[in-house]
């Protein structure tokens, strides 16, 4: 049975992590799409610095939640399975996903790289003034993607191989608001008109018009529910 799980922000909002796009996700009256860009980088570094160290702060302080626990649940039971999430958060690896299993394709906060070089470094990662590359000299960034830029091609790849793999019998998309493209395109792909396609949030998203099942509930209330439906059968395909 193949599984493809895509997850967004909506799944560490019970964690205490704000989403994008919901009413909490603006800091200090900035919205979070205008200060995670390239262009808000290179106008105020420091600024966009200070919001990246808070959310590691937050992240560090967070516990992963039952929609993490059951998508890792998931992933041990199906016997090919993997999670795409949107999240830089370590959620998902702190509820023990494998690390094979999971390609976090928006980059992971945790990880600081230069923004010329490209080289990373996890030790300038807390200093409080504004990191600079010890190989280059450059201004280190967060190792995230930002709006407008390609997202990284080995994470691309390591979702094709999946897509290439076969159809999937279920593909589960949820806490995400599936703004990109590429989010909806990669869940009809691995359904590919066969499986079910089960979108879960509490609200409607622009993947809903393609879900055969929609499970209008918090994820970290739904999941649980549905892992354990699929590991007695109840709902197929496991
Ligand atoms: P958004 O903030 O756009 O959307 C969060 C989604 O989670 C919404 O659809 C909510 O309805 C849903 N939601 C909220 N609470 C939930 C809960 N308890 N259970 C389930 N769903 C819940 O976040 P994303 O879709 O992840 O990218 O945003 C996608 C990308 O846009 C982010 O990765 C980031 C952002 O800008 C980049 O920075 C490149």
């Amino acid at each position: 049975m193949r599984i493809l799980v895509i997850t967004g922000a909506g799944v560490s909002a019970e964690s205490g992590i704000p989403t994008f796009r919901g009413q909490d996700g603006y800091w200090r009256n900035l919205d979070p799409a205008t200060l995670a860009t390239p262009e808000a980088f290179a106008r105020d570094p420091e600024l966009v610095w200070q919001w990246y160290r808070e959310r590691r702060e937050r992240i560090r302080a967070a516990e992963p939640n039952a929609a993490h626990q059951a998508i890792t649940r998931l992933s041990i039971l199906a016997p090919a399975f993997l999670l795409v999430t949107q999240n830089v958060d370590d959620l998902h690896a702190r509820a023990g996903i494998a690390k094979a299993n999971i390609a976090q394709i928006h980059g992971d906060i945790f990880v600081t790289r230069c923004s010329q070089c490209g080289e990373e470094d996890q030790e300038q990662a807390n200093k409080e003034e504004l990191p600079r590359c010890a190989a280059c000299g450059a201004m280190m960034r967060p190792g995230v993607v930002w709006f407008g830029e390609q997202l990284d091609s080995a994470k691309i790849d390591m979702v094709e191989r999946f897509l290439a793999g076969g159809p999937c019998d279920l593909v589960i998309v949820t806490g995400t608001t599936a703004t990109f493209g590429y989010i909806i395109d990669w869940a009809v792909r691995g359904a590919a008109g066969r499986g079910d396609l089960i979108e879960v949030n509490p609200e409607e998203t622009a993947l809903s018009p393609f879900a055969t099942k929609t499970w209008r509930e918090p994820a970290a209330a739904a999941l649980p529910r549905l892992v354990a439906a699929l590991a007695c059968g109840d709902v197929s395909p496991l």
